[in-house]
């Protein structure tokens, strides 16, 4: 049982299974720039405040006993922005990890970044390097950042080194399986949670853009009005409470206490 303040002050009660955690929680956290455009501030403001939303929200995970936590920061497509905006976007990590990093460590939380990296300005390399060394001892959640991350290249990418494989007599073409996609994707860095259990997107957009495609087959999405701005510990907590109300079957059927014993 967790009980939390809710935003009028009033207290919820949300009740979650403790077995039934999911492991890997995805996030699509958008909804910033409107956020922003709401209170007449700059859009930048909104990646501001969803800069610190991201630390409450990680600070939930962690206690509530996720896994890993993938944040979906910042698209291969997000270089289409003004520059100003995309330069705010860079020097963020940089702001986050800088304050941030001891209560990671207090937390045990790892840090992870999946995504073009190379590609990223120096001062956004370093701050994420520096944070993945500082937290590469802990052992709880791994905080699993997608910056310049897109899943279309990704599976690129992944085809390509398996191409190469292939090409060096390492691999046979009826070799490839699941198991050999899983191994040269991103997720590969979160195994043996490579796929997320859950993926929510706030903001009210119903759409993917282009977020872990191959990782999601299975997952189940909950698609909440919320902007990321204004997502709280709670708004967690009742996704995953709806989470957990789902039934998942992969295909098969819902299997009842007679049909298990018919077998
Ligand atoms: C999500 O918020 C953050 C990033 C994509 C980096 P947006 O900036 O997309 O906010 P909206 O969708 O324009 O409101
Ligand atoms: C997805 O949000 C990317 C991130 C949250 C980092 P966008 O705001 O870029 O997605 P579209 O353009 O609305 O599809
Ligand atoms: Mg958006």
């Amino acid at each position: 049982m967790f009980k939390q303040k809710a935003a009028d002050d009033t207290t919820v009660e949300i009740k979650l299974d403790e077995e039934r955690i999911p492991k890997h929680v995805a996030i699509i956290m958008d909804g910033n720039g409107r956020w922003a455009q709401k209170k007449l501030l700059p859009r930048v403001a909104g990646h501001k405040q969803g800069m610190e939303v991201v630390k409450e929200i990680t600070k939930t995970a962690s206690d509530l006993g996720v896994k890993v936590l993938t944040l979906y920061a910042f698209s291969t497509e997000n270089w289409k922005r003004p520059a100003s905006e995309v330069n705010f976007l860079m020097d963020l990590p940089v702001k986050f990890f800088d304050k941030f990093v001891p209560e990671l460590i207090e937390k045990n939380v790892k840090v992870n970044v999946m995504g073009y990296t190379d590609q990223l300005p120096a001062s956004t390399r370093k701050a994420v390097d520096d944070a993945i060394a500082q937290t590469s001892q802990n052992t709880g959640m791994i905080l699993n950042f997608a910056l310049n991350y897109g899943s279309r290249a990704e599976i690129i990418s992944g085809i390509q080194t398996l191409a190469t494989e292939v090409l060096e007599n390492k691999l046979k073409p009826d070799e490839i399986d699941e198991k050999t996609l899983d191994r040269v994707l991103m997720t590969q860095q979160v195994a043996p949670y490579n796929d997320p259990d859950l993926l929510i997107r706030t903001s009210g957009e119903e759409r993917i853009s282009n977020f872990l495609l191959w990782q999601i087959a299975y997952s189940e999405l909950i698609f909440t009005d919320v902007l990321w701005p204004d997502y709280k510990p709670v708004n967690l907590l009742a996704d995953i409470a709806k989470y957990q109300a789902r039934d998942r079957r992969y295909g098969g059927i819902k299997e009842t206490k007679k049909e298990s014993t018919d077998k």
